[in-house]
């Protein structure tokens, strides 16, 4: 496979300083950081970030700005996440990217629906659809109040009473899944765009719904990742390789890979387990 010049350029590895941490929630922290590659990245692109003698990880790319500030916010889920959780401000890390496709940006009504850690991507797009839609709903969901994302500056860009929080034990807004209360949204309102990143459940029930209601719907999804750039196979979704046909794919894409969506994935090894 021949790699354009721009795919050349993203690839090579960086080295960078880490500018800025904040704490989110107990277990998600936003690392910031310069680079001017990645600081030209669009919603839904993601990064490959190398964590020094750990792994490198892929992540989606939370903000940027023009100074050449790029963000990412990180779930500690295991080795790699939680030795960057362990990094301090001045630390070194790697990077790659940015890799991928990005979603489309729609105008008229839209909903987007985002869980947990889903919710990365979904705030660089917001930010960006937000000055145009006509109508911006927000469906964000957690397993607590206190893992709830971004809600103060979500509540900014959709003017407040279009933000909608979902918990799955009630501790704050409705107790239930993100994928509910959109079935709610969409069977009483006509929505022109559906965008949704989370738990693969959550995206097949909220494209469930979509093609119901006949709404286009774009949904980011994620596959194991090791080279990023679509040659060793590792992400593969039907006939689709998430990393450089996606990882955003719509609404006649997901109907393509609906065997798999929701229900398997492949490990490093290729073997096809459950979600
Ligand atoms: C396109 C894309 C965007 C992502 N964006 C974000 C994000 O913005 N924030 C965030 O916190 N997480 C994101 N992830 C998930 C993140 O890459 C994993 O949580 C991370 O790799 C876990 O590494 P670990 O060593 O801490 O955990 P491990 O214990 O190694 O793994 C925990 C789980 O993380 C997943 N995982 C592990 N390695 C990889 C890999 N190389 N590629 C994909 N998934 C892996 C697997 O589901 C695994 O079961 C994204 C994944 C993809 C594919
Ligand atoms: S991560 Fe290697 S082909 Fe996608």
């Amino acid at each position: 496979m021949k790699l354009s010049g721009y795919r050349i350029k993203a690839n090579k590895h960086r080295a960078t300083r880490i500018l800025d941490i904040k704490k989110e929630s107990p277990t998600v922290k936003t690392f910031t950081f310069k680079d001017k590659i990645c600081a030209r990245a669009k919603p839904g692109q993601f990064l490959m970030l190398w964590i020094p003698d750990v792994d490198e990880i892929p992540l989606s790319i939370l903000d940027v700005d023009e100074e050449g500030n790029v963000s990412v916010a990180v779930k500690k889920v295991g080795e790699a996440t939680r030795a960057l959780h362990n990094k301090g401000v001045g630390d070194f890390i790697g990077l790659r990217g940015p890799f991928g496709n990005s979603f489309t940006l729609k105008v008229g009504k839209i909903l987007v629906v985002g869980g947990g850690i889903g919710m990365a991507p979904l705030f660089f797009l917001a930010k960006k659809l937000a000055p145009k839609a006509s109508k911006l709903t927000l469906v964000v969901g957690a397993k607590t109040r206190e893992e709830l994302l971004f809600m103060e500056k979500l509540k900014g860009w959709c003017k407040g009473e279009n933000l909608l929080a979902t918990t799955d034990d009630g501790s704050y807004g409705v107790k239930g899944l993100a994928s509910e209360v959109s079935e709610t949204i969409l069977t009483k309102e006509k929505y022109d765009t559906v965008y949704a990143c989370g738990p693969e459940q959550m995206i097949r029930k909220v494209f469930e719904t979509a093609e119901k209601a006949r709404i286009s719907m774009e949904a980011s999804l994620e596959r194991l990742m090791r080279c990023a750039i679509g040659l060793c196979g590792s992400c593969v979704i039907g006939k689709y390789r998430v990393c450089k046909d996606g990882p955003v794919f719509n609404d006649e894409q997901l109907r393509e890979v609906k065997d798999e969506l929701g229900i398997s994935k492949r490990d490093f090894d290729g073997k096809r387990i459950p979600l």
